[in-house]
């Protein structure tokens, strides 16, 4: 029997609402799939704990998570009480950078039973991957402000491209795609504007493809990708794309399929020298927190990632199946246009994990 051993980051806002959910689901699957879950809960890596002690994590953080198979994490952001780039710079992106889970992998996909915003789109339509660079890029803090106050204010803010960071997302994105029927990526790039490292990052992509011939490459500027993402989505497959870029992809992406609450991902160190890190796409949510109707499936979703990373691919696939399901038939939150509570959707999609047959 194998042990699945992580530590369950809630961290703020919905992120503590749709976690239950998921570790609800979570043992439902273990017990019909017989694997044994340990869930260390972790209460800090949250700005109730930033506000109670000065810094959003214990000094030892990384001590205590290392030695876990994976972390399951919520969100992170109270901007009313703590500055978003303190929290977040304190906890999620120590995350991905110490741990170099420098894949943000981040699944987008059109429901059966989920209206999709776009016309005349049916499931089907629009089933692609955005691959993010998640530990380099256009999120440094190398920069400054000169002249603070002044007339003369100045600030700079550096992004950063490494050959060895690019190279690996690329290679990454080109397995992907090569492992999918179409065999087709599209390069997220802005050569035109940004006149040094996209470039040099389409350069990059053209080294990586040429060890994958059988893979069609489409670069695309960014402002028409995002316009494509709207008009043309059934155009993707796998699309690969700096830090920022990705990111904005990735919220895009999932709205064109309904709601941002369905939206997963995968912070992965493929390597597995470090826990890899699985959460949803969407935020702390502080606007409809505490009304309990938050969507838990991208968080279902993260947690069914977690699985299929650590080896449980039918455990995985009986939780897709039953997001699917509820998809379908029911219930839905208000996101959706329903009014099932958060606990409603944990609870309707526990009950469809099929057990082994
Ligand atoms: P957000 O994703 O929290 O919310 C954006 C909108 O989507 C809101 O109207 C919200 O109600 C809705 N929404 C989000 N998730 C939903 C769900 N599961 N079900 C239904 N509706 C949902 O983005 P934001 O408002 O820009 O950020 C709020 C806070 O979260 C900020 O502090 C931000 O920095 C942080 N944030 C954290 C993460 C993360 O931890 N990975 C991601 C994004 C934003
Ligand atoms: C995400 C989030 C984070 C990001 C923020 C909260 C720093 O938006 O995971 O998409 O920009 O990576
Ligand atoms: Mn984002």
């Amino acid at each position: 029997t194998q042990v699945v051993r992580f530590a369950s980051i809630p961290g703020d806002g919905i992120g503590r609402e749709v976690m239950p959910e998921a570790l609800r689901v979570l043992e439902r699957a273990a017990g019909a799939f017989d694997f044994e879950l340990q869930a260390e809960p972790m209460e800090w890596a949250s700005c109730d704990y930033y506000l109670a002690h000065g810094q959003m994590m214990p000094s030892d953080w990384k001590a205590q998570l290392e030695g876990f198979d994976a972390l399951l994490f919520g969100a992170v952001g109270w901007p009313a009480t703590v500055p978003d780039h303190v929290s977040l710079w304190g906890s999620l992106l120590k995350f991905r950078r110490e741990f170099d889970q420098y894949v943000n992998l981040r699944p987008v996909r059109l429901f059966e039973g989920v209206p999709c915003p776009l016309a005349n789109r049916k499931p089907g339509d629009i089933d692609y991957f955005v691959v993010r660079e998640n530990t380099e890029g256009e999120y440094t803090n190398l920069g400054g402000v000169m002249y603070p106050g002044t007339e003369r204010e100045i600030v700079i803010q550096e992004s950063v491209y490494s050959r060895h960071g690019t190279d690996r997302v690329m290679r990454y994105a080109f397995e992907l795609a090569n492992s999918r029927p179409r065999r087709h990526l599209t390069v997220a790039t802005k050569s035109n504007g940004i006149a040094i490292s996209m470039p040099w990052w389409d350069g990059r992509a053209d080294a990586i493809g040429a060890e994958y011939p059988q893979v069609a490459v489409d670069k695309q500027h960014i402002d028409i990708l995002t316009a494509r993402f709207v008009l043309q989505p059934g155009r993707f497959d796998v699309v690969v794309a700096s830090n920022l870029f990705g990111d904005i992809l990735s919220d895009l992406g999932p709205a064109t399929t309904g709601t941002i609450g369905l939206a997963p991902s995968a912070n992965l160190n493929p390597e597995r020298r470090f826990p890899s890190l699985f959460e949803p796409v969407h935020g702390s949510a502080p606007d409809i927190y505490g009304k309990g109707i938050a969507n838990p499936i991208a968080m279902i979703w993260s947690a069914a990632l977690m699985l299929d990373f650590l080896g449980q691919r039918a455990a995985h696939d009986a939780i897709l199946r039953a997001i699917e399901d509820v998809l379908r038939a029911g219930p839905h939150t208000p996101d959706l246009g329903g009014n099932a509570s958060t606990a409603d959707i944990g609870r309707a999609i526990a009950e469809r994990i099929a057990s082994v047959p």
